[in-house]
């Protein structure tokens, strides 16, 4: 389906990223992958196989993304694909949230996002497809999380912007919004196996599907919109979340 395509997934050593640049891999194209950590993103491209490409690059840093974007040239010469995937997630209650919290969900999530948007636009041709990670925390009123909620609103409003803003060049920007995916993002440090199972059980519950979702329920939609199948959509939201924002 993507037979010589290129596509670059940031965030792509774990969870979502890791997932779709696998399933974006196995449909044809060749996929490059981020992240901050080393150790985990080699694994990662060790996973993913022969012609997968690690860049190191923490999208919060302007440096890192042009050297991101040289690296891509080097290798690619151009970008048919990219899932601004990387994004971090933590509570920020109203009373116990410092600045440095504030700068930290805003820098990655939102800074980082366009950013990386912006770093990669020259290497893409007509026809290329943008596809952004929101969240179903966009639109709905959960505690604890407004700068988290905030900053995917934020995303979410950049594919409406971009889309058009892009529209002459042929490229489209469409968001995937997963619901409650099971992933590293929602486990704590030293946190046991016990623990972590119980917790996906008991959002599971909460889910009309009665699963937490996994992340190839996302890399599905990503494949959908990075390939021309998507081509009649532009800047709009695939909600993958069980069912959990409608029922
Ligand atoms: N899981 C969910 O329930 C859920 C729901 C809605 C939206 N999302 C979104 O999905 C995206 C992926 O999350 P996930 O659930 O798959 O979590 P994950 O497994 O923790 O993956 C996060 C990925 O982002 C990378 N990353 C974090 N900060 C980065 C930075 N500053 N620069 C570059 N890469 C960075 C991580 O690599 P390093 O650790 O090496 O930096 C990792 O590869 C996020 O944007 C998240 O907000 C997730």
């Amino acid at each position: 389906m993507l037979e010589g395509k290129t596509a670059l997934v940031t965030g792509g050593s774990s969870g979502i990223g890791f997932a779709s640049a696998k399933m974006l891999k196995d449909n044809g194209a060749r996929v490059a992958i981020t992240g901050t950590n080393t150790e985990k993103l080699h694994s990662a491209r060790k996973m993913l196989g022969d012609g997968t490409i690690a860049i190191q690059a923490d999208v919060s840093k302007l440096d890192d993304l042009d050297r991101m974007q040289s690296e891509l040239r080097q290798a690619f010469g151009k970008l048919d694909i990219f899932f601004a995937n990387a994004g971090v997630a933590f509570n920020t209650p109203l009373g116990k949230t410092d600045e440095a919290m504030y700068y930290r969900m805003m820098d990655v999530n939102v800074k980082g996002t366009f950013f990386s948007i912006q770093s990669v636009l020259p290497l893409m041709p007509e026809g290329a497809s943008i596809i952004l990670n929101t969240s179903w925390l966009n639109q709905i009123g959960t505690p604890n999380k407004a700068l988290l909620s905030a900053s995917k609103a934020a995303v979410r409003s950049f594919a409406r912007v971009m889309s058009a803003e892009l529209l002459d060049r042929g490229i489209r920007v469409n968001c995937v919004s997963p619901g409650t995916i099971e992933t590293p993002i929602h486990r704590g440090p030293n946190e046991s196996d016990e623990h972590f199972c119980a917790y996906v059980e008991r959002v599971g519950q909460q889910v009309p599907v009665g699963r937490m979702g996994k992340p190839e329920d996302i890399a599905a939609a990503v494949l959908f919109l990075a390939s021309d199948a998507s081509s009649y959509m532009l800047g709009a939201e695939m909600v993958i979340d069980g069912g959990r924002a409608e029922l």
